[in-house]
């Protein structure tokens, strides 16, 4: 049995755990103002708000979520929000759906709800409002119709009003000029009511652990390729237990992610912010607000895509993963062992991704990370990589490249990156190591570009990492 709130009201339901969110509020509870357009998390027109409580029991985040892509399980013990809990009263219009009216940022209306969902969360978030914050809220959200200025500029208008928002007691001010109901005030004190009663639930029935399932993370890849299988079978939900969070740092410098964890944890992380400050540039091209909400790094690893872009980040961290199978037993595995062939994995089918850890770079190691897809944002990449270079005096000490879109998987180019250990840095020595690399990789033409185009791609993103870190050794006329 799953328990939530659904806007201001308590929800219990029997409901497969791997079926949507977006079909339980719009077929089960009738809310239909939630729209249903891509069905694969690429338009908004679905996104709703899901609210967490924080573990200090202080206090709700709120995040925007694709709910054509989410688990209904990953609702339990939250606050879902569609856009029919947000108006203070009948008839009246909360200051994001006044702006986007008054900016004439609404035409045929489809997409709207999306927006004024994204936008809400956006009010909600406890970060200061910036207009890059205001944007970034809506880069999930398509329009065909409005050409985006008039959504630009109602984004605009938002931000300046939230500009008197107080850092504490968020939730009462926004209640006061409302944009969200009185009744979110009370939502914190009602989900630690229904934490308690959930707990003593467990208890009393002295819940065994389920034998192993079909097991789903944020639902951003399985809910796209399968969702009729998925809503069907038993599903082991892993998005929400509690051991596969967070974000640490052990006394030997390794650093220990959750597998639950999303690509916005990373995002968010203050130590992975420290470690790698172009974070938030990379993570932009990954996905949109809702999905790197979602979407976790496991499920990335897992998936095995030859473009997974989180997968690539890690492989050139020389990440290694922890297994455990249903009976406890663990290993671990370095993550370029994980990938024997095109989406076949070395895991055994009953084992579960339960840590990922890597050797914290020092201070002065260089880590770039590119990827070149068609459109820049909430797109895939035609040919991504990353690299993690040790150097000292000119030579390189030792390196590690990764490479995707070139391979049946996501590749570690240990060549490469083998040929560029004790090399000088220069546009000789990467002339030379892209033949290394030309060898390596075996990319096929299709609709993300010709075998061609991809291994001149490479060839690029290889110099475009040396660039970026030595540009004081190597000039791009050289590399031309
Ligand atoms: C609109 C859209 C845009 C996207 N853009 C990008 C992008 O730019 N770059 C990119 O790399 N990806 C992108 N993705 C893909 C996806 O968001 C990521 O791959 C994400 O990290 C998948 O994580 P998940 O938790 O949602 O996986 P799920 O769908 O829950 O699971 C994926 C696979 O991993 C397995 N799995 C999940 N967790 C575990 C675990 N702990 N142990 C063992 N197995 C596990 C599942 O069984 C399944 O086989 C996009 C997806 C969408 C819908
Ligand atoms: S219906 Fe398009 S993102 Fe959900
Ligand atoms: S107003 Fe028509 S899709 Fe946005």
């Amino acid at each position: 049995m799953l328990h939530f709130y659904l806007n201001n009201q308590r929800i219990r339901t029997d409901q497969p755990a791997g079926s949507t969110l977006l079909d339980f509020v719009r077929y089960n509870q009738h809310l239909t103002g939630t729209k249903i357009g891509c069905r694969e998390g690429d338009c908004g027109a679905c996104t709703v708000l899901v609210g967490e409580l924080q573990p200090d029991g202080q206090g709700i985040r709120y995040q925007s979520m694709t709910s054509c892509l989410t688990p209904l399980g990953n609702a339990h013990g939250k606050h879902i929000v569609t856009v029919e809990g947000i108006n203070a009263a009948a008839g009246t219009l909360t200051p994001v759906q006044q702006a986007i009216v008054q900016e004439g940022g609404s035409q045929c209306g489809f997409c709207t709800v999306g927006f004024v969902m994204s936008l809400t969360g956006h009010a909600l978030s406890h970060k200061p409002a910036t207009s890059e914050s205001g944007l970034a809220a809506i880069d999930g959200n398509i329009c065909r119709c409005t050409g985006y200025k008039s959504l630009e500029r109602a984004t605009a208008l938002l931000t300046d009003q939230l500009a008197a928002r107080p850092a504490e007691n968020v939730v009462s001010w926004l209640s006061e000029q409302q944009f969200v109901p009185a009744y979110f005030k009370d939502i914190p004190t009602r989900l630690q009511a229904l934490q308690t009663e959930l707990q003593a639930e467990n208890e009393a029935n002295n819940q065994k652990p389920e034998a192993r399932n079909q097991i789903l993370g944020g639902g951003t890849d399985l809910l796209v390729q399968r969702p009729e299988h998925i809503r069907a079978v038993p599903v082991q939900l892993v998005y929400d237990q509690a051991h596969l969070r967070g974000i640490r740092q052990e006394a030997d410098g390794r650093v220990v992610l959750g597998a639950a964890a999303t690509a916005e944890n990373l995002r968010d992380s203050p130590l992975m912010q420290q470690l790698f400050p172009r974070l938030p540039d990379y993570l932009k091209l990954v996905s949109s607000t809702p999905i790197r909400n979602m979407g976790t790094v496991a499920g990335n690893f897992v998936n095995a895509s030859p473009i997974g872009d989180l997968t690539i980040f890690f492989l050139a961290l020389d990440a290694s993963i922890t297994l455990e199978t249903a009976a406890k037993q663990r290993r671990e595995l370095p993550l370029r062992e994980l990938y024997r062939g095109y989406k076949t994995l070395t895991k055994e089918a009953d084992e579960q991704l339960v840590e990922i850890t890597f050797p914290a770079p020092a201070s002065t190691d260089f880590f770039n990370f590119e990827k070149v897809s068609k459109r820049t944002h909430l797109d895939i990449a035609s040919v991504n990589s990353a690299a993690w270079v040790r150097a000292e005096n000119g030579f390189v000490q030792e390196a590690r490249l990764s490479a995707g879109g070139v391979g049946p998987i996501p590749l570690f180019l240990t060549n490469t990156s083998a040929f560029l250990a004790g090399k000088e840095i220069s546009a000789e020595t990467l002339a030379a190591a892209n033949a290394v690399m030309q060898t390596e990789i075996s990319p096929i033409s299709d609709a993300r570009g010709t075998a061609e185009y991809k291994r001149l791609l490479l060839r690029q993103l290889l110099f475009a990492h040396f660039l970026r870190f030595f540009p004081e050794r190597i000039a791009l006329r050289e590399l031309v």
